[in-house]
């Protein structure tokens, strides 16, 4: 099938998100992930790359930051929208021009809250529990050279509850962005978001 909009996904760890967008688009007729890169040979998310038949890519710390390999390698591929999801690097100036208001991020709670570096995965839910907080989601948005910064395009909220730990929030979340992540993704390529 000869898909209009290639998606590149960028991502460090488990590749839960990665999964479901790629089956979500699996049969649409406009849209293809058609690669997974990661900056982390052992994650697992190569493993379900393979599982999906999506070509996988590594690219180290040097690759990112000092040359234009990944740029080169994206543009070769004709991708047109970058999907950052569990991705744990700065996205680099070079990639941000490449791609302006093409690179989206999801971020595991309710931005401007619980963002920044170095909160990240389990980290962000215990900091939302440590400060009782009765309400956390998900917020996508567009990435610019800061964390977590961006314009937002959606946020989803989810229940706190005194019995919840880091694990339990988490499952919340990871509910709410497999819910949402693709379908926001698709009504931004295709204009409608
Ligand atoms: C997701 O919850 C995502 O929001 C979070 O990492 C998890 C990746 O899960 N991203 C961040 O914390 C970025 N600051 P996955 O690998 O199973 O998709």
């Amino acid at each position: 099938m000869n898909k209009n909009t290639r998606i590149a996904i960028f991502g460090s760890g488990n590749g839960t998100n990665a999964q479901r967008i790629t089956e979500f688009f699996a049969d649409k007729p406009d849209v293809e992930v058609n690669t997974i890169v990661t900056n982390k040979k052992d994650a697992y998310i190569v493993q379900r790359a393979k599982n999906l038949g999506v070509d996988c890519i590594y690219f180290s710390r040097h690759d990112f930051f000092e040359t234009d390999n990944v740029l080169n390698y994206l543009k070769q591929r004709n991708i047109d929208y970058v999907i950052l999801a569990g991705f744990l690097w700065l996205v680099p100036q070079n990639l941000l021009s490449a791609f302006p208001k093409r690179i989206i991020n999801i971020h595991p709670a309710l931005l401007p809250k619980y963002g920044g570096k170095g909160m990240y995965g389990e980290r962000v839910h215990e900091a939302v529990i440590a400060n009782h907080e009765t309400k956390s989601g998900i917020t996508i948005h567009f990435v610019d050279e800061h964390y977590d910064r961006g314009t937002t395009i959606f946020q989803a909220t989810c229940d706190v509850t005194p019995d919840d730990t880091p694990d339990t929030l988490a499952q919340k979340i990871h509910k709410l962005e497999h819910e949402h992540f693709p379908v926001v993704i698709e009504k931004v390529v295709s204009g409608r978001m």
